[in-house]
């Protein structure tokens, strides 16, 4: 069984659709075996995006990411990274497929409802960070 690290971003919080999320999730098979709903420090998401230091969006993103609430799950299942990588969809929501979490609620870049590990190492990783 796998464990990947799964947020609900502010907007999808703001939005009151963290529930539809969660159910798709549970729906899916998979267990949340860790949740928790908190604003994070600018540190933990610094170092979250870390790899992204220096690009164009960088500070965008911060900020929005420290604009509200977040729900920052472990999520547990067989091929569970790939598995909610592919239910999440593309970042870019002219790309991301309907049928998507981001396909169905998403409209930027930016402010796209979710995030999930993209590898196995980065959810072990992102998992020790937000839950250490
Ligand atoms: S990259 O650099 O595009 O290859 O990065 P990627 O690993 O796909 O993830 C980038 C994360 O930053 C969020 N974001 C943006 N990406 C690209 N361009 C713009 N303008 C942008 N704004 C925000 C994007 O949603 C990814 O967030 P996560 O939470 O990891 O999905």
């Amino acid at each position: 069984m796998e464990r990947t690290f799964i947020m609900i971003k502010p907007d999808g919080i703001q939005r009151g659709i963290m529930g539809e999320i969660i159910s798709k999730i549970e729906k899916k098979g998979f267990k949340i075996i860790q949740a928790k709903l908190f604003e994070p420090s600018r540190a933990l998401v610094e170092e979250h995006y870390e790899e992204h230091k220096g690009k164009t969006f960088f500070n965008e993103l911060i900020n929005y990411i420290l604009s509200g609430p977040v729900m920052a799950m472990e999520v547990k299942g067989e091929f569970a990274v790939e598995v909610m990588r592919n239910m999440i969809g593309d970042k870019d929501p002219k790309l991301a497929a309907s049928g998507t979490i981001r396909g169905e609620f998403a409209n930027s870049m930016n402010t796209n409802v979710i995030h999930g590990s993209d590898s196995i190492e980065s959810a072990h990783l992102e998992l020790d960070l937000w839950f250490k």
